[in-house]
């Protein structure tokens, strides 16, 4: 029988992780990945790790663990919510995630927290850089971006990693979305003005397993440290993902609606998105060596998960 988490051995020439978040997209892809790398990785999510509580509790719980690295994948996520109820988004984005970051600064440990493009406005018109001025345009995002500078202020060996639409084949997201409305619908409406990058859990899950090795044992002074972008490729629309989503259904067998392309202002949200966040990667690349991942097999793979090969695959499958 294996141990219970908590108990996992201390002085193991294994690395050590400590994951915030369970159930969430990330989180889910973090814990095998880190697991499969050969390290010991625990995954706490609520109730044992609430993020929303008080930061005496959220340290006292995460001292509890040994770790060599902490990775904050849990956070307020309800962009939309986040405008009724701003306290409880920054409660857990800012506040939850600072305590991560003294927590892990107790033990000597660095944190690798995940943010967001919704920390930018969407108007540069060109790929963020990690210097470009931030500028939210609702609750979320500032809560998201009280977060970093709490965490870049709490623990001197921190790196933010931004990213955006992240996907996978569990949990709410944009591609489960569109596959639930092909079945129910005969046509859907797509933002096409709204410009950046889906990327998929696994692959950024692989990017922070990279990131990891390295952050686990660099000093303060050392470059993994600080903010950096990294999102999947290449740059598209909603619109241009939710085609290639349904050519990707079509491939299995299954009927797509027609996909018509409309402006953001035809599909009013509570809280405006960025018109335009893609995020430039020339940092990690440099610093990390990591490259955009191309979210189109991904995607291919995501799709496999959730309605089975294409039909060629199958026919060769049966065939053979
Ligand atoms: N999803 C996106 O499109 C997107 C885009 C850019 C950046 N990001 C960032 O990427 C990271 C991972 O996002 P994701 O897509 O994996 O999010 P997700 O699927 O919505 O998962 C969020 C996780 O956070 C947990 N959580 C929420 N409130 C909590 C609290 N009070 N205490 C402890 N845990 C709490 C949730 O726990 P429960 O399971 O208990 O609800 C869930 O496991 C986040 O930092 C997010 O801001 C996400």
């Amino acid at each position: 029988m294996m141990p219970p988490a908590a108990d996992l051995p201390r002085d193991t020439a294994r690395p050590r992780v400590l994951i915030a978040g369970r159930e969430g997209q990330l989180a889910r892809a973090l814990l095998p990945a880190f697991e499969a790398a050969g390290w010991s990785a625990i995954a706490l999510g609520r109730p044992a790790l609430d993020l929303a509580a008080p930061a005496g509790e959220i340290i006292a719980t995460v001292a509890r663990h040994r770790f060599d690295l902490l990775v904050n994948a849990a956070a307020y996520t309800a962009v939309d919510r986040a405008e009724d109820e701003p306290e409880a988004a920054m409660a857990v984005n800012r506040d939850g995630a600072a305590a991560l970051a003294a927590a892990a600064l107790e033990q000597g440990a660095p944190i690798l927290h995940v943010s967001t493009d919704y920390v930018f406005d969407g108007r540069k018109g060109a790929p963020y850089t990690e210097d470009d001025t931030t500028a939210p345009l609702g609750a979320y995002g500032r809560s998201k971006l009280a977060g970093e500078q709490a965490v870049l202020a709490a623990n001197p060996r921190a790196a933010i990693l931004r990213t955006s639409w992240v996907c996978s084949a569990t949990g709410h997201n944009f591609v489960r979305t569109m596959l639930r409305l092909a079945r129910e619908r005969d046509e859907v409406a797509v933002v096409d003005d709204q410009r950046g990058a889906p990327t998929f859990a696994e692959d950024l899950a692989a990017a922070i397993l990279r990131m990891a090795d390295t952050l686990a044992w660099a000093d303060r002074e050392a470059e993994p440290f600080g903010i950096f972008h990294l999102s999947g490729a290449p740059d598209t629309t909603w619109h241009g993902f939710a085609a290639a989503i349904f050519a990707g259904a079509a491939a299995r067998g299954h009927r797509v609606p027609r996909l018509r392309a409309i402006p953001t202002s035809a599909y009013p949200t509570r809280a405006a998105r960025p018109a335009d966040s893609r995020l430039a990667g020339s940092r990690i690349a440099e610093v990390y060596g990591i490259a955009r991942p191309d979210w189109r097999p991904a995607l291919e793979r995501c799709l496999d998960a959730l309605i089975g090969p294409p039909v060629r695959a199958r026919i060769a499958a049966s065939a053979a």
